[in-house]
Order: structure tokens, then C-alpha cells, then sequence
């Protein structure tokens, strides 16, 4: 990363972290600023960053030597793939000294520099997320803001722009409304300033709901093309009211289904414009396709345990993994990023995979995520968080949710929530319920910036 404070760096390091995350690209962020801390101290005031301040100087390179070396060390015994030197790396001698040393251990540098000319903005950037940081804790915010102003003059001062016509590197100017790309080379490369011409940092809320329930969840089937139940039908009727009480009356809001009748029959009473996505569509269970989970395990009593062992890389006969799934979502992803306020209905295992995307889950954890059938949720990004909302909606539907059964359990505790599987006809009888309670809820989970886990660092300078 190369640019002055407050310019988005960590922000920028930490998305396109947890998009080659969630792609299965072993990707880690290397924050240069917590290493100062960690080696001077969190109160460091402006003069430590003047250029003119030699002890100041000598201990700001310390740490970005640290941080340099526990990168190449990741490179080199973890397998990494993609490192991001979140740091200011704002003067030449700084840049030569990373290319001298990636190279030596054959590693390629791509500089992405965030250009900002908006003052504005990178005021509302200090007060976003830099009047809250480490640096700042117990201080008078306005001594804070004052404070970092003039870390950034220091900045400015010995501040040089990229401009050696032989690097790779890519400039975003003012959020990406200019790019400037140089030398890029590759696959990765160019997934990653591709992912980078999409971001935009307005204010948006992305909703997630899954279809009403099905015909086929009343009857525990996986998969198939079924009609909504009595109650699915209720919920769709509830969908308009429930969205513009959380997103407003005159906010737009586009509407993304898959094409399979049940996510489109909840989306019919939205007035929003509409699209249907081929790759919203549910995971495909191939052979299973249609089967209960019991007729499963007895079927293939193989396949199911070994979905069981590793649920993500599993692939179902004739079908899918959640690995296909990911894959087929990531044009999804980079539409998703594009857009403003969007709502999905979309399918169980679909929604898994969007949302582990967006809070940043694991391979391990995704297939089990619950998205449980009736209830809207809210995602609204901030600077390095995701904030969540649920609001469930008073309407009974089955459980579809079928946890991992627990090391030891007997192979026939399918852990199958329902006690009984209605036939066909019993599901399309199914008694309505109320529709009186639109809205019940509301947990926020964040992602803490200051939370030890890799990609959630604070910033840089
Ligand atoms: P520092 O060098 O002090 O660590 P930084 O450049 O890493 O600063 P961030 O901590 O990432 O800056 O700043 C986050 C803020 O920047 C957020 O408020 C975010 O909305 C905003 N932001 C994100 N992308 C950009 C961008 N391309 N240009 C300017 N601001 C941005
Ligand atoms: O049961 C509803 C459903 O959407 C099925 O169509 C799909 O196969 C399943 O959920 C995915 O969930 P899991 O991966 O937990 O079986």
C-alpha cells in the first residue's frame, strides 16, 4: 500500500483480505502501525512522524523492518500467497527498500496507491475511524483531530507519488472515480484491480432474505423447483412492509433472485426493480437432488458421511460443493460491490456463502451458518466492519438447518430437525399463520478493528 494517512489503506488491505479469503487464497495483512505500537508505544503524538526527527525516524523504520520480515518468514513458511505491507510507504527510499527485499526472495510487489484530494472526505475519515484508534485512547477529540492533521502535514511533507514507468502498480484517485493501472501482470493481479475498480465506499445497506418457505422444506426435500407453502406465501406478503421499515420509504433498492419459482413467488409483491440471477440459484445436489436428508444417509451412506467430514469441499454426485458455489458467486461479489442499497432472496447454502463473504467466516464454519427461513437481514458496511441486523418475522417455517453432528455421535444421528416429514398433500394444506409481528430482533455483531485476528488491523502511519 503506498499513501498518505487516512486515505483508506487498511480499509482497502482488509476488503480485497477477505475477498481472497473467501476465494481460498491464503492472504494476510501485515499492519505496520500495530508493529509500532507494539515496539513505541501507542501514544505516539505528531513529531514522532516528522521527517526531521531522526529518533523518531529510526523507530517508525524498526517497525516497518519487523513487519517486513514476519511477511517474507509468511511467504516463505506458511505458504502465503498475497501479503498486504499495509503501511504509508510514502517516499522512494521506502518503496526500494520493499522491491530490494521481495525480490531477493522472488516475491512480486504490486504498489496500490489511494490517492485523495477530497479534503472533506479525509476529514470524515479521521473522524470515522482515527479519532477512535489506540493512538488516540483518553484523549480530547479535538486535541485528536488537531493531532493527526499534523501527522499528515509531516506526511506531505516528504510525501513522492509513484512514477517509475517499471513498476506494477495501480492508482486509485479519489475512491477509484480515476484509476491509473502500470505493468499489471497476471491472474491475480488483474482479479485484484478489477475487485478494486468496483469498491465504492457510500452508505448502503445489503438485505438478505431466503425465499418463503417451500413446498419442499415442509417435506424436508433438498433442492427441486417447488412452489411456496400456505406460509411461504404469507411471508412474501410481509416483504414489503418489513423492507421499507428498516430501509425508509424513498431509498432505492434493487432485488436480486436466483431463477427458481420460490425465490422469485417471495419477490412478487416488491415494487423495486428486479433481477433474476442464473448463479443465485441453490447448490446443486445432483443425485440427491429432491431426497430427504434420511433417504440420503441411506442411500448413500458414503457420501453422507463424508459430507459430514469436510461439508465445504464435499460435491455431491452430479452436483456441487460449497468450494463450486464460491465460485460461481464471485461475479455475483463484484456486481455486490458495486451497487448501492440491494436486497437478495436467495437459498440456504447461496446466502451462506454471500454472507460468510461479507462477515469474513471461514471454510470451515460456512456450510453451517444460520440463515434460517422468515427472517430479513441487514448488513450495513462500515469503515472496517459489517454491522448486522435480524429481524424475524412472526410467521412459523420449518427448520432447514441441519448442524454438524458432534465427533463420537452415532452415523445415524442425521441431527434432522423435523419430527415429521408432512407428505406433499399435508404440506399444501399447511394452516396459515398470523401476520401480525413484522419485526423482532436485533443483534449487532462487529468485527472488531482492534480484535487480534489478522486481517482486522487498525492503520498504518
Ligand atoms: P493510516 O495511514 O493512518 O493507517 P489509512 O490510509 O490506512 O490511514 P484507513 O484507516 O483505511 O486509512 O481509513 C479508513 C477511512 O478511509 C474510512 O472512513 C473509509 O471510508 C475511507 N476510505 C476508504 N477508501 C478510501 C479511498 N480510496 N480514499 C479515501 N478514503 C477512503
Ligand atoms: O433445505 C433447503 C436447502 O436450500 C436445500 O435445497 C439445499 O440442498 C440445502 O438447503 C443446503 O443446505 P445444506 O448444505 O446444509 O444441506
Amino acid at each position: 500500500m503506498v499513501g498518505l494517512p487516512a486515505r483508506g489503506k487498511t480499509l482497502i488491505s482488509q476488503k480485497v483480505c477477505r475477498y481472497l479469503q473467501w476465494l481460498g487464497i491464503t492472504t494476510k495483512v501485515f499492519n505496520v502501525g500495530n508493529y509500532r505500537r507494539k515496539l513505541h508505544g501507542a501514544h505516539q503524538l505528531h513529531n514522532f512522524f516528522d521527517p526531521h526527527n531522526p529518533e523518531g525516524e529510526r523507530s517508525r523504520r524498526e517497525a516497518a523492518t519487523e513487519a517486513l520480515n514476519d511477511m517474507i518468514y509468511w511467504f516463505k513458511k506458511e505458504q502465503g500467497v498475497v501479503a498486504f505491507y499495509d503501511a504509508t510507504n510514502s517516499t522512494r527510499s521506502r518503496r526500494e527498500m520493499l522491491l530490494a527485499a521481495c525480490t531477493k526472495h522472488n516475491i512480486q510487489v504490486m504498489f496500490i496507491e489511494s490517492i485523495c484530494q477530497d479534503e472533506a472526505l479525509v476529514l470524515h475519515n479521521i473522524m470515522d475511524v482515527k479519532l477512535s484508534s489506540p493512538d488516540y485512547k483518553d484523549m480530547d477529540p479535538e486535541q485528536a483531530a488537531a493531532d493527526f492533521i499534523a501527522r499528515i502535514v509531516h506526511y506531505e511533507e516528504a510525501y513522492e507519488t509513484i512514477t517509475e514507468d517499471n513498476l506494477t502498480y495501480i492508482k486509485l484517485i479519489n475512491v477509484g472515480s480515476q484509476v491509473i493501472i502500470n505493468h499489471i501482470q497476471g491472474y491475480l493481479q488483474s482479479r485484484i484491480v478489477y475487485y478494486l475498480m468496483n469498491l465504492h465506499i457510500a452508505p448502503r445497506s445489503i438485505f438478505f432474505s431466503r425465499h418463503g418457505e417451500s413446498l419442499y422444506n415442509v417435506m424436508g426435500k433438498l433442492g427441486g423447483d417447488s412452489d411456496l407453502s400456505a406460509r411461504g406465501k404469507q411471508y412474501a406478503k410481509t416483504l414489503p412492509l418489513l423492507i421499507t421499515t428498516h430501509l425508509g420509504n424513498s431509498e432505492q433498492l434493487t432485488v436480486w433472485t436466483s431463477t427458481l419459482r420460490r425465490t422469485i413467488q417471495t419477490a412478487q409483491h416488491l415494487t423495486y426493480p428486479k433481477l433474476a440471477w442464473k448463479a443465485l440459484d441453490e447448490l446443486d445436489a445432483g443425485v440427491c437432488d429432491g431426497m430427504t436428508y434420511e433417504e440420503i444417509e441411506q442411500q448413500y451412506p458414503e457420501d453422507f458421511s463424508n459430507r459430514d467430514e469436510d461439508k465445504f469441499n464435499y460435491r455431491y454426485r452430479g452436483g456441487e460443493s460449497y468450494r463450486d458455489v464460491v465460485v460461481r458467486l464471485e461475479p455475483v461479489i463484484m456486481d455486490l460491490e458495486r451497487q448501492r442499497n440491494i436486497l437478495i432472496i436467495g437459498h440456504q447454502a447461496i446466502l451462506r456463502c454471500i454472507y460468510a463473504y461479507f462477515m469474513n467466516h471461514s471454510h470451515e464454519k460456512l456450510p453451517y451458518i444460520k440463515i434460517p427461513l422468515h427472517t430479513l437481514i441487514q448488513l450495513t458496511p462500515k469503515a472496517y466492519t459489517c454491522e448486522e441486523k435480524r429481524y424475524k418475522v412472526d410467521i412459523e417455517a420449518v427448520d432447514t438447518h441441519r448442524p454438524k453432528p458432534r465427533a463420537g455421535a452415532p452415523k445415524t444421528d442425521a441431527g434432522q430437525p423435523m419430527d415429521h416429514i408432512p407428505t406433499e398433500a399435508e404440506a399444501k394444506s399447511g394452516k396459515d399463520a398470523a401476520i401480525t409481528t413484522t419485526t423482532m430482533s436485533t443483534t449487532t455483531f462487529r468485527d472488531s478493528p482492534y480484535s487480534t485476528r489478522h486481517n482486522s488491523d487498525y492503520g498504518t502511519s
